[in-house]
């Protein structure tokens, strides 16, 4: 039995969380014509909380509905906790879903809408009891359980959709898009809930959006998706560092992607943008057309020195904590975020500014 300590001891009685993996297996999976999924593998850890990220379109909610067993796929499998649950219906999978539109019932009061998943489960009225009043401490609702969907906040009404969906136990919380209804002060405050909750309950947690910062903030793994394809997984920090290629970079963050041509031999490489030569740093690897990547805030506008090029300020946007430049180098803009503080005087626009990129951060990509 795990006692779950934070500032509510919440204790998970009777057949207690244990957390399973979620495995899928060289899935490919269509709509008619429309190849939705394509080959994709994945694994997500007992206990993680992992995201799915990508674009409007990409398959995220596909995928979700797959594991839970909505969908079927064409091609290869999915495993909860080792066990090929392909052939499974979703409510023999040990899976939970909560819905983008989570869907109360508006005539119930927020107990029953939470007991309704385990009525229709037929527990024994004494079980289903206690598992509600659980499931609403857990979500810190109990003093609101006699109120209807529409005397909620939406942030309170998404919380009864959670606490429905961990009433009946699953082993896995699928959540689509749980935040994409609140506005966004209520999103930060309850993707923290959500996350609390989830390490509370120790539940093996996937969670599917579009919004980069929600997955970097409360996930452990991301996987980034697009066009049906997993392109890479990792922490939000990998992903950051080490995109694999030019479409994490440009979809974790802001990114220079620059095109060019490498030039010279040895120590004197250089990369070309036009007129403007970027010195390369003794020992990168540049694949074959790979283009420059690396993040507004590893240029830094300096005198003029070695490394450094020469470019001309066309725009500028004061930010408060940054001010961001785009400089024209070479026929290209580059970003550059430049730290503001107190005392410290903006570059004008038409200004010429030399410029200098952190070798460490530079990447080299060719897709
Ligand atoms: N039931 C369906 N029948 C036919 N095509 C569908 C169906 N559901 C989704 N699609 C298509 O499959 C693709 C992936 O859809 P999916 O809903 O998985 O995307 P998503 O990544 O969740 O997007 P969003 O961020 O907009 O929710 C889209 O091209 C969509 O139009
Ligand atoms: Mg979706």
């Amino acid at each position: 039995m795990p006692e779950i300590v934070q500032n509510e001891p919440v204790r998970v009685r009777g057949d207690a969380l244990q957390p399973l993996g979620v495995r899928v297996e060289n899935v490919d999976l269509s709509y008619g014509a429309n190849h939705v999924l394509k080959d994709v593998t994945l694994d997500v850890a007992p206990g993680e909380f992992f995201a799915f990220l990508g674009p409007s379109g990409c398959g995220k909610t596909t995928l979700l509905r797959l594991i839970a067993g909505f969908n079927q796929a064409d091609r290869g499998r999915v495993l909860v906790g080792g066990e090929d649950v392909s052939r499974l219906p979703p409510w023999k999978r040990d899976v939970g879903m909560v819905f983008q539109s989570y869907a109360l019932w508006p005539h119930m009061t927020v107990w029953r809408n939470v007991a309704f998943g385990l009525e229709e489960r037929r527990l024994p009225r004494a079980q289903i009891k206690q598992r509600v009043a659980e499931a609403l401490e857990l979500v810190g609702l109990s003093h609101l359980a006699d109120r209807r969907p529409s005397q909620l906040s939406g942030g309170q009404q998404q919380r009864v959709a959670v606490a429905r969906t961990v009433a009946i136990r699953p082993k896995v919380l699928l959540l689509d898009e749980p935040l994409s209804n609140l506005d966004a002060k209520l999103r930060v405050q309850v993707r923290r809930e959500l996350r609390d909750l989830q390490q509370r309950l120790g539940i093996t947690t996937i969670f599917v959006t579009h919004d980069q910062e929600e997955a970097n903030t409360i996930c452990d793994r991301i996987a980034v998706m697009n066009e049906g394809k997993i392109q890479q997984v990792g922490t939000p920090l990998e992903l950051y560092q080490r995109p694999a290629n030019l479409f994490v970079a440009s979809f974790l963050g802001a990114a220079n992607i620059l095109s060019g041509e490498v030039v010279g031999a040895g120590s004197d490489r250089a990369f070309r943008l036009g007129e403007v030569f970027l010195p390369i740093p003794p020992g990168a690897t540049i694949p074959p057309g790979a283009k420059l990547v690396f993040r507004p805030q590893d240029v830094q506008i300096t005198g003029k020195g070695s490394g450094a090029f020469s470019g001309t300020i066309v725009h500028r946007e004061f930010l408060g904590a940054m001010t961001r430049y785009g400089v024209r180098v070479g026929g290209t803009e580059i970003l550059i975020d430049a730290p503001f503080h107190a005392g410290d005087r903006l570059h004008e626009v038409g200004q010429e500014v030399a410029a200098m990129v952190a070798p460490e951060a530079m990447l080299w990509l060719a897709s």
